[in-house]
C-alpha cells in the first residue's frame, strides 16, 4: 500500500476488518516489521486521538516516531507554487516535503479544509503534493475532504457492535458553533455504503453533502423517518457543501441535537460520534453517557485502523 486516503486504497473491506479483528486480538505480534523504520507524523491541525492512536500503532510495529506540528516550531510553509515569498513563508512545501522524506520511511499527514476555497479543498492541494513529492508511503491523518482512518475505526465499531447483517445506519447532521469541514461525514458515509449497511444520511436542507462520498446512501431530509427503525446513529456536524455557501454554517437549530426523544425512534440504537464532542450541542449528556454510546470504543478502534494501514504499508514498502 503506497497510499491511504480513500475507502479504495484499503481493498477488500471486509479482509481489512477481518485483517484489524485479527491485530485487536494480539496487536505485539508484528513487532519486527517496524525495526529501523521511522514514521514521520506531521500537524497542520490539532489532534488528540489521531496523535496518540497513530503513535501507538507505530510503536505497537516497533516503529521509530517522529511528530511534528508544523505551525509551531518549524518554519511557515508557502504551498503555493509561483508565489514571491516576500511574506511570513519563509519555506516551500516543494523543498520541505523532500526533505521531511528524506528522514522517514511513511508519511502521516493532517491537514484540514481552509473552507474558503471549494476547489482547493476538493482537490486536497497540501496532502497530493506530500503524495506526488515525498517519493514515500503516504496516509491521511485527515485532510481537507476525508478522514479514511476514522472511518475505518467506526467500521470495524460497528462490525464489533452490529446484530443484523446489513444494519440501518443514519449518518445525521447535528448544530455546532463553528463552521466544520465535511471529511468525516464524507468518509463515513463512503465507508459505510462500502460495507454494505442500508445508509441513510440526514440533515437540514442545504448541507447535501458530495455526492462523490454519498452515491448508494439514501437522503432523507425528515429526520423522524431517518432514525425510524435505526440500528446506528452516526452524529456529526458540518458546513454547507455546495457552491453557493461553501464552508458555512446554514443552521444552528438545535432541535437537531441528538436526546433520548430522538433516539427512542430508533430502534435500541447505538450512538457514535468521532469525537471531540461539543455535548449538548451535538448530543445530551444522557444519550452520550448512555450504555449504548459508543464513542470510547470508536476512539479505541483508531489505534487499530491505523496499525491495520501502517501494518500494509510496511508489508508492501520493504
Ligand atoms: N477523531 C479525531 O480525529 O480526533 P482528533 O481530532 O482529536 O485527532
Amino acid at each position: 500500500m503506497k497510499k491511504f486516503t480513500t475507502v479504495a486504497d484499503i481493498g477488500d473491506l471486509h479482509a481489512a476488518v477481518a485483517e484489524a479483528r485479527k491485530i485487536k486480538e494480539n496487536r505485539f505480534a508484528y513487532k519486527h516489521l517496524g525495526e529501523n523504520k521511522t514514521l514521520l507524523m506531521l500537524f497542520f491541525n490539532s489532534s488528540l486521538r489521531t496523535r496518540l492512536s497513530t503513535q501507538k500503532a507505530a510503536m505497537n510495529l516497533g516503529m521509530n516516531v517522529m511528530v511534528l506540528d508544523v505551525n509551531q516550531g518549524a518554519w511557515k510553509l508557502e504551498t503555493e507554487r509561483g508565489v514571491i515569498m516576500d511574506g511570513d513563508k519563509a519555506e516551500h512545501l516543494l523543498e520541505a516535503i523532500p526533505v521531511m522524506a528524506s528522514y522517514c520511511d511513511i508519511i502521516g499527514v493532517r491537514s484540514f479544509a481552509g473552507l474558503v476555497n471549494k476547489e482547493e479543498d476538493y482537490t486536497e492541494k497540501v496532502l497530493s503534493q506530500f503524495i506526488k513529492y515525498s517519493g514515500k508511503p503516504v496516509f491521511s491523518m485527515e485532510a481537507a475532504t476525508g478522514h479514511p482512518l476514522q472511518a475505518f475505526a467506526d467500521i470495524i465499531t460497528i462490525e464489533e457492535h452490529k446484530t443484523k447483517e446489513r444494519p440501518k445506519v443514519v449518518l445525521t447532521w447535528a448544530p455546532h458553533p463553528r463552521a466544520l469541514p465535511q471529511a468525516v461525514p464524507n468518509s463515513f458515509a463512503q465507508w459505510s455504503v462500502a460495507a454494505g449497511y442500508d445508509v441513510v444520511i440526514t440533515h437540514p436542507r442545504g448541507y447535501e453533502l458530495s455526492p462523490e462520498f454519498t452515491a448508494g446512501a439514501t437522503i432523507e431530509y425528515d429526520r423522524d423517518e431517518a432514525f425510524d427503525g435505526a440500528d446506528f446513529v452516526y452524529a456529526k456536524n458540518w458546513s454547507a457543501f455546495n457552491d453557493a455557501d461553501y464552508g458555512k454554517i446554514l443552521s444552528t437549530d438545535r432541535t437537531w441535537t441528538v436526546d433520548e426523544a430522538t433516539m427512542a425512534k430508533t430502534d435500541n440504537a447505538f450512538f457514535m460520534h468521532c469525537l471531540p464532542v461539543r455535548r449538548n450541542m451535538i448530543v445530551t449528556d444522557d444519550v452520550i453517557e448512555s450504555p449504548r454510546s459508543l464513542v470510547i470504543p470508536e476512539a479505541a478502534n483508531r489505534e487499530i485502523s491505523a496499525q491495520t494501514v501502517l501494518k500494509r504499508m510496511l508489508e508492501t514498502n520493504r
